[in-house]
């Protein structure tokens, strides 16, 4: 359903893990557009009825794109530029505190 413009695919590859697996992305990818590009539409479960949900606008307004990124929950993913390394994964029901 979504793919890279062209251009796109010969950025420098970046390592990072979506839900424990080793996944890749490209440099300029935020983490929602890195997690779309892998093929999962997911990023999220809402609070109440743990109904999937998935990045909508992928500009900051909507917060259907919330995950768990380096341990932290509540992120927009869409707003996060990716970065070598990072621990994403889906947020699942009400966010947990956070220390
Ligand atoms: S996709 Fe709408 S706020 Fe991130």
């Amino acid at each position: 359903m979504f793919r890279r413009l062209p251009e796109a695919e010969s950025r420098p590859v970046i390592p990072f893990t979506f839900e424990g697996r080793p996944a890749e992305g490209r440099a300029g990818d935020s983490v929602a557009a890195a997690v779309l590009a892998l093929g999962e539409l997911a990023c999220r479960e809402t609070a109440i009825s743990r109904t999937p949900r998935g990045p909508y606008c992928l500009m900051g307004v909507c917060f259907d794109c919330l995950m768990e990124i380096d341990g932290v929950p509540n992120r927009q993913a869409c707003m996060v530029p990716l970065a070598p390394g990072m621990r994403v994964a889906r947020q699942r029901g009400p966010r947990q505190p956070w220390p």
